[in-house]
């Protein structure tokens, strides 16, 4: 590790260690407004230089355009990488507001095989499950995965908004290494079961939007009048009308904490993520997503800040006073089942 560069952490119970922060690339393609190729390729990069090297796509986000644009890059530096992607879930192109789930066998088996396709490797690092589809045991989607890795398609299994239970069952099938789950301070859901379960199995856990989908950053309050109408924040009950003015105000402690270490609001979430690992005892490591290489080179030093117990007692309160769900169906994620 150099001055500029990142620890690392170890994802899953057999490694490998990878840089302690990755980088989500959904926003490349997909979901937040307008694309730029270029700068999202000098943003990989630079995380690259930096010491990131978990990298976070599914075969969702722009329905496989997200992949086949990483594709070059992974494949320029395959063995310096772990590349993440995901299953179960697809976007009908003339309904976007729809998700439709699966988890059986045939579908999860054409699903690795086009993500391999797209991305062009031979294996992938860890696969995770993307969404839960209640309609199969998941002891038999976990029992698939499982021939995947017996197969040599995928390295590592994880699994994304799942409940304790969920995992707990899955684990004793195969072992997991990650669970991939909405993790910032506004969104803490998962700590009361999901978050204990895995530090007893070993799993790492991946906090998924640890910026609250930019809002926490500051950079947009109100999805309804600041971001583009295709944007996927519009659809999120929290970011518009009256949640969103209520949620912006929530951002003052923050901004107090930022001021006192000459950091941004966005560095001050990525450190109290970050620091969920010390709290909790379990290996954390987030995934911010930017399509910018200046915002990775911020968030990238956002892990050398460590929060005082004064400051960590401050933001304690922020997460319990958010109006609105995170999703609009909360059924899709884990605490709409636990
Ligand atoms: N498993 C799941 O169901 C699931 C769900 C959602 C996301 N994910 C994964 O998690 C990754 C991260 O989550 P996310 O992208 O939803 O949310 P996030 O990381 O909380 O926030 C991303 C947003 O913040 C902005 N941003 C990033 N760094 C910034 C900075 N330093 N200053 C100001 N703004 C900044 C980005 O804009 P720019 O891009 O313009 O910089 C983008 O709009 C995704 O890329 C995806 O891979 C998984």
């Amino acid at each position: 590790m150099t001055d500029s560069t990142i620890q690392t952490a170890r994802l899953g119970a057999s490694g490998p260690e990878v840089g302690v922060q990755g980088l989500g690339c959904m926003g490349m393609s997909f979901a937040y407004g307008p694309v730029d190729a270029k700068a999202s390729r000098q943003t990989l990069e630079r995380a690259l230089e930096l010491g990131v090297t978990l990298y976070d796509t599914a075969d969702a986000y722009g329905q496989g355009e997200n992949e086949k644009f990483l594709s070059p890059f992974f494949t320029a530096n395959r063995d310096n990488l772990v590349i993440a992607t995901k299953f179960a879930l697809s976007i009908p192109p003339d309904e976007p507001t729809r998700r439709v789930i699966r988890n059986d066998a045939p579908y999860i088996r054409q699903a690795v095989e086009a993500s391999l396709r797209r991305l062009d490797v031979d294996v992938i690092d860890l696969y995770y499950m993307h969404r839960r589809d209640v309609n199969v045991p998941i002891e038999e989607t976990v029992a698939t995965m499982a021939e995947l890795v017996r197969e040599g398609k995928v390295k590592q299994l994880g699994l994304s908004e799942v409940t304790a239970e969920e995992l707990r069952a899955a684990h004793a099938v195969h072992p997991i290494a990650a669970v991939q789950s909405e993790w910032s301070l506004f969104s803490r859901d998962i700590e009361a079961n999901v978050v204990p379960a895995a530090r007893e199995l070993g799993v790492t856990l991946v906090p998924y939007s640890p910026l609250g989908r930019g809002f926490l950053t500051g950079s947009f309050t109100n999805a309804d009048t600041e971001l583009s109408s295709d944007d996927f924040r519009r659809q999120q009950p929290r970011f518009t009308g009256e949640n969103a003015a209520a949620n912006a105000a929530l951002l003052e402690p923050i901004r107090a904490v930022a001021e006192a270490h000459d950091a941004s609001p966005g560095q001050i979430a990525l450190a109290w993520v970050q620091q969920r690992s010390a709290v909790h005892g379990l290996p954390v490591i987030p995934i911010p997503g930017t399509r910018k290489p200046s915002r990775v080179e911020e968030n990238v030093a956002a892990t050398r800040i460590v929060l005082t117990d004064d400051e960590l007692a401050l933001l304690e309160p922020i997460a319990g006073k958010v109006a609105g769900e995170r999703y609009a169906d909360m059924a899709f994620t884990s605490a709409g089942r636990e």
